[in-house]
């Protein structure tokens, strides 16, 4: 019992210091803008001769953009990250525009290394995530234009324009790399496939159920 206390106590001090860990890394240097025509492999993108660095490194154009919304999800994201823009690499942040048609959702999916912070730019959303195991708690609400709204790091989420109109988004997200994990393309749609006697017990439903959903990922 002591014991048990005693690790708890130890896992919630120590609890904070994994959650820093799982951001990026803070620079060490002013900036590190990506030298895109490197070769070499590490944790990021290597730097750019500083003395070659330009302002255009620092911006990116086209955000005001509306991307076409013409596919099954009716949604489309237009990403800003170290490949759009080089002077983003180290810095631990990211920003990306996600237009929507209406009835379009950004389907279930979670980015394991960031948080977002997103502000509905023009229409309305219904947005929501979902606590972790096993209180899974759905906590969601219909933004309005203007309104923000936070995705914490790790957890389902997703977005759904309700609203006859197009809808658009601004999020930004707390990696320069924040990666997506699309639950349905995850669990259908892996290559090579999960064993059916997986999915057909972990979702308790029926084999055939099963292959339909892995003819749709
Ligand atoms: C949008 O994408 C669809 C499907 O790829 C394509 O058929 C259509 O021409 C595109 N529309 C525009 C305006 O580019
Ligand atoms: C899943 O993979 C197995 C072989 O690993 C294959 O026989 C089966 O047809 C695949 N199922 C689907 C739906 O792709």
């Amino acid at each position: 019992m002591a014991c048990n206390a005693c690790i708890l106590a130890i896992s919630f001090l120590t609890l904070p210091f994994f959650i820093a860990l799982a951001a990026d890394q803070s620079p060490i240097q002013d900036f590190c803008v990506a030298d895109t025509g490197s070769t070499v492999l590490l944790n990021g993108l290597t730097c750019k001769d500083p003395k070659h660095v330009v302002a255009d490194d620092f911006s990116f154009g086209g955000l005001h953009l509306a991307a076409n919304t013409s596919n099954a999800l009716g949604c489309h994201v237009t990403p800003v990250t170290p490949s759009e823009m080089p002077g983003l690499n180290t810095l631990g942040i990211s920003i990306i525009r996600i237009d929507y048609a209406p009835r379009g959702i950004n389907p279930l999916h979670t980015h394991p290394r960031a948080s977002e912070i997103l502000i509905v730019w023009e229409g309305s959303l219904e947005v929501g995530f979902i606590t972790s195991y096993p209180e899974n708690r759905h906590i969601g609400k219909v933004l309005q234009k203007g309104d923000v709204f936070v995705f914490p790091i790790g957890l389902v989420h997703y977005q759904r324009n309700p609203g006859p109109t197009n809808a658009v988004a601004i999020a930004a997200l707390s990696s320069q790399n924040p990666g997506v994990i699309m639950v349905a393309n995850a669990v259908f749609g892996s290559t090579p496939n999960i064993s059916s006697d997986i999915l057909e017990k972990s979702f308790q439903i029926n084999k055939n159920v099963i292959g339909y959903l892995q003819t749709k990922f």
